[in-house]
């Protein structure tokens, strides 16, 4: 059976080429194909696991997903960061069965093995009159740890051992990220959302790093409430493609500037000089970190003054056609109270699960997830159109690296995010 779906998963890759500016739409429905992306994808890439805001006291933890693994993020009592899978080593219990906390130590609820929140196996109920010479060696018996590194206090986590150092994978999307997270020293507000979607994770995922376009039709109304600028407010600024599949959109020039005036010399201070003029001329920002997290910066009026807010997600893959989206709203730490309590209620209106972009946005996703999939589809072959922007030259004097186009509306990010998809999954590379 696993050579079969092999031999499937190599043949329907062979005929995949994202260059031509067309592709398959079986990559969204494809049981075959998410089967691969599970054993490769995941385990060969850095996942994002959560903002070190989230866990700031020692003993603090939260409970995350890896493609399908359950992991525990633990602040120890040492004060360093760790992951681990959630896990027993007895039977395989999960052992945390909260979605976060403050405790000393994990105790299974199968039967009471108990792990320091540093990962030690520390008690074992009985364990003297149970087991031969009343012990077991408890050292080799901690918690699986899972290989983290953060970058500007996100934490990231991989499963695969060869996995490159995290700088290295996200390669020149660094410079564009430090924009959206690297601004200033940026906290987490609440737990994340989390909402379920029928809708396979790319099409979200390829939503925020490619498409500018949609923003024009599918957002029209939110344009026309007055609360985004008029006609063809999404076209204007650049389209980025950082290499490696991650990429971003950046509109340009602003009208006013997006984020709090009072921490104009924080951002002097964390970012270059050329940064910081991207910055000052950005209007609204998106991306994808490959393969599955995704970031977005927007402005809006709410009760007629402009605010932003920025929001980071993650698109985690259930099955071929069910997402699980995953919202976390950042703020500078150091923005005054009023611009919190602003933003985060732009957030809610606009990009939280009942938010009126959010809406526009799933209906499409969840839509085309249902409409590809079926057998009037296996019949005839789907193909779907990607050649927005070929042939287009990259720019020679933008401040930033990668290839970077002028105007947002684009699909070379897409081409080489599925260039990479195509690559990962063709090797089959995984942990
Ligand atoms: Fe955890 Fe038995 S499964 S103690
Ligand atoms: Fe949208």
């Amino acid at each position: 059976e696993a050579h079969d779906v092999k031999s499937r998963v190599a043949q329907k890759l062979a005929l995949i080429e994202p260059e031509s500016g067309n592709l398959p739409a079986s990559i969204f429905t494809d049981p075959d194909l998410f089967y691969q992306e599970v054993r490769t994808l995941f385990l060969s890439s850095w996942q994002f696991l959560a903002h070190a805001s989230e866990i700031p006291e020692n003993g603090d933890f939260v409970t995350r997903v890896i493609g399908q693994q359950d992991v525990i993020v633990a602040r120890g009592s040492d004060g360093e960061v760790r992951a681990f899978y959630n896990l027993c080593r007895h039977r395989g219990m999960r052992v945390c069965r909260v979605e976060h906390g403050n405790t000393p130590a994990f105790r299974c609820p199968y039967h009471g093995f108990t792990y320091r929140n540093t990962g030690e196996l520390s008690g074992i109920p009985q364990e003297k009159s149970i087991f031969p010479n009343g012990r077991v060696d408890k050292g080799q018996l901690g918690l699986y740890p899972v290989r983290i590194e953060i970058y500007r206090d996100m934490i990231f986590g991989t499963l695969g051992s060869q996995v490159e150092p995290l700088e290295k994978f996200l390669g020149n999307m660094r410079w564009y990220l430090d924009l959206i997270v690297g601004r200033a020293p940026m906290e987490v507000l609440g737990p994340p959302h989390r909402w379920i979607v029928p809708s396979n994770w790319k099409i979200p995922s390829e939503n925020f790093l490619t498409d500018a376009y949609h923003t024009l039709f599918s957002h029209r109304s939110i344009s026309e409430i007055g609360m985004a600028p008029k006609a063809d407010f999404a076209q204007s600024g650049y389209h980025v493609n950082a290499g490696g599949g991650h990429g971003r959109g950046i509109g340009s020039p602003a009208d006013v500037f997006m984020f709090d005036e009072g921490l104009r010399s924080t951002f002097a201070s964390a970012l270059s000089a050329d940064q910081v003029r991207v910055l000052e001329s950005m209007k609204n920002a998106h991306g994808t970190v490959f393969p599955n997290l995704s970031f977005l910066v927007s402005l809006v009026k709410v009760d007629d003054r402009p605010i932003s807010l920025t929001t980071i997600r993650l698109w985690e893959p259930l099955d071929v056609n069910q997402t699980r989206i995953w919202s976390w709203f950042l703020v500078e730490k150091d923005a005054s109270a009023d611009w919190k309590e602003r933003s985060r209620q732009a957030y809610i209106l606009t990009f939280g699960p009942s938010g009126i972009f959010e809406q526009d946005d799933t209906e499409n996703w969840t839509d085309i997830t249902q409409n590809l999939t079926g057998p009037a589809v296996e019949a005839k072959p789907v193909e779907l159109l990607y050649q927005m922007g070929m042939g287009q030259h990259p720019l020679t004097d933008f401040a930033g690296p990668g290839d970077v186009y002028q105007g947002k509306y684009s699909e070379a990010n897409a081409r080489s995010f599925y260039r990479r998809w195509l690559d990962i999954l063709t090797r089959g590379e995984g942990a």
